[in-house]
């Protein structure tokens, strides 16, 4: 209850920049429940003073009594309901604006560790689900209490003997709804987590497409489809139970309420203790209590339900930056591209990946880092661009501790060219300016000139504003490689970081690419990592790594005459039929 109670109160905490439009709702809200109350009063007069009295003079007013009433609940309804719904939305707006900005901000390893479609689910569903707690709630609660405190108070007013009478027997129905509310909730958390299954499913099959149809398993992902859409189902089902159950539980309960009032007033009536009109007055509040009242253990699920979503949506709101900047921290204007590593080791989980690397590399060198798969060498590209900070030592820039400066500046001094390549489903041109927004037309033709991507960027249909698909799937591996290098090569970096950059290229294509990067690499520091060994070969310096320890360092010339790990990896590329290496 206590947490419930929080999370309600941070929730709300949402709404408060709008509180113009909820007050003005609220007010039109009193509205609402005064109209309420007159119609019960009235019946009162028109029972007695016309229909038995027969008061023909007063009976003339009663058509316009009925549309001013009808105008007036209508006017404060459409205000209520317009100025509610907008902040409502505008309050949802917010969070999931945070919501996102927040995820941008998250570490890679929480990404690591999160798939993409618990992350959409939450920021699409769970936070629609908040939005009924924000706006709806807010101003139903207060209308309909209000319609109920005025209702009850003209039934007091008018016979206290009968209204009491009717209060004894109408909280019997809240019990049961508040059973049925507390179920609804239960079964709507997990019904969240299994729509997170299924977005998840549609995202992994979507995108996984290529796979799915290479190994012919069409069918197994539609099974595993439909599967994950039965226990949604299963999960939603009692939650459509409950919530189908509130209503007519509330109704029969209602009835056995209305029966019992029903039959103390009509004796009082006979005994002379009341008039026919207040009879028919408290009646007539009672009823019209039905419909708030069902609305109100309504909310109470809508709340259930919200309250839920709004649970797993703070849960990655209060996940915490793990990388941010320092307090002091520094902007690091264009550096000259010394990079150090101080006998840093690293490890995602518990397993050390790097083992006390040490390096220094100076201004302008071509460091090349190669070794067996999973040697770390991606790693390293990613512990320069601070998607993990290392568990001991540090990296330094230009002397400075990475960790010390602003990321933005940090990122602005680098650019990687990922052994994952990625696109976004954007033109060309955008894709090549990512994250050089201030590139200008010609600035971005020379980038994709030296990638080797002006040629076919040419041939596409609508050249440089061709749109690319998603992930770039309307292009082959090495166009997409080429324009991440475009990307790449425009952002003029002073660190150049290129995990397998050219590795889906033909040796011709990447020759020239070679020779492109090879201008660009003159005056900036770069990490070249590669399995294709002629792609490296010319670099200052050749690191070969091995379960994150750096085994052998030196020229190729050295590293050959060495006779060791290189020297092995070289041979038998050698011996390859292709002739990968010359
Ligand atoms: N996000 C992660 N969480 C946990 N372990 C990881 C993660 N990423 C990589 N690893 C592990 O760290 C080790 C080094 O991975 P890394 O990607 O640096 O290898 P690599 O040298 O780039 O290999 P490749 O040549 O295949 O690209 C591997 O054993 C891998 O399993
Ligand atoms: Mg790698």
């Amino acid at each position: 209850m206590k947490i419930e109670k929080r999370i309600y109160r941070r929730l709300l905490s949402y709404a408060a920049p709008y509180k113009g439009r909820i007050a003005l709702s609220m007010l039109a809200s009193l509205g609402v429940a005064a109209s309420d109350g007159a119609v019960a009063k009235l019946v009162e007069p028109f029972i007695d003073r016309i229909v038995i009295a027969q008061d023909f003079e007063l009976a003339k007013l009663v058509p316009f009594m009925v549309v001013a009433l009808a105008l007036f609940k209508g006017t404060s309804r459409y205000i209520q309901e317009y100025f509610i719904n907008t902040s409502g939305q505008l309050a949802i707006q917010d969070i999931r604006n945070q919501l996102f900005s927040h995820s941008m901000s998250l570490s890679m390893r929480f990404y690591a560790s999160n798939a993409a479609g618990t992350l959409i689910s939450r920021t699409l569903n769970d936070v629609n689900l908040m939005q009924a707690a924000v706006s709806k709630v807010l101003v139903s609660v207060l209308r309909e209490s209000t319609t109920l405190l005025a209702l009850t108070g003209i039934a007091f007013y008018t016979d206290w003997r009968m209204a009491a009478m009717a209060f004894v027997v109408i909280p019997v129905a809240v019990v049961p709804a508040a059973i049925i509310g507390k179920r609804i909730k239960k079964f709507s958390r997990r019904g969240q987590s299994a729509m997170g299954q299924v977005t998840m499913a549609l995202e992994q099959a979507f995108s996984g497409i290529k796979v799915v149809k290479a190994f012919a398993t069409e069918e197994h992902e539609t099974e595993k489809f439909i599967a994950e859409n039965a226990s949604f189902y299963r999960f939603i089902r009692k939650t459509f139970k409950y919530s189908a159950l509130s209503a007519p539980v509330m109704e029969f309960l209602t009835s056995i309420g209305i029966a019992v009032v029903l039959w103390y007033g009509l004796n009082r009536v006979m005994a002379d203790e009341m008039t026919q009109g207040q009879l028919f007055s408290v009646l007539a509040a009672i009823l019209l209590m039905y419909t708030p009242l069902k609305r109100l253990t309504k909310v109470n699920n809508t709340v259930q339900q919200a309250l839920g979503g709004a649970e797993r949506v703070f849960e990655i709101l209060d996940e915490e930056l793990e990388i941010v900047d320092a307090q002091a921290a520094l902007t690091l204007s264009r550096c000259r591209g010394a990079v150090s590593f101080e006998a840093v080791s690293f490890s995602y989980e518990t397993e050390p990946v790097i083992n006390e690397l040490n390096l220094q590399v100076a201004t302008g060198e071509v460091i090349a880092l190669v070794g067996p798969s999973g040697a770390g060498k991606s790693t390293i590209a990613g512990l320069i661009c601070r998607f993990y900070d290392p568990s001991e030592g540090r990296i330094l820039i230009d002397g400075h501790d990475i960790r010390t400066l602003t990321k933005r500046s940090l990122h602005d001094n680098l650019a990687l060219v990922d052994q994952e390549t990625f696109l976004f489903n954007a033109t060309i041109s955008d894709n090549i300016c990512y994250g050089s927004s201030g590139a200008t037309e010609a600035e971005i033709l020379a980038a994709a000139e030296k990638a080797f991507a002006d040629d076919f960027i040419r041939e596409m249909p609508e050249g440089y504003q061709t749109l690319i698909g998603d992930r770039g799937a309307r292009l082959s591996g090495g166009q997409r490689q080429r324009l991440c290098i475009a990307r790449a090569i425009l952002r003029n970096a002073p660190i150049l970081l290129l995990d397998e950059a050219t590795s889906a290229l033909d040796t011709e294509s990447e020759a020239m690419v070679q020779q492109a990067l090879a201008n660009l690499m003159r005056d900036r520091t770069t990490f070249v990592i590669a399995h294709r060994l002629s792609t490296i070969k010319h670099a200052d310096r050749i690191l070969v790594l091995e379960q994150g320890t750096v085994k052998e360092t030196g020229t190729h010339r050295q590293l050959m005459e060495m006779d060791g790990l290189y020297r092995r990896l070289h041979d038998m590329q050698f011996k390859d039929p292709e002739p990968l290496c010359d």
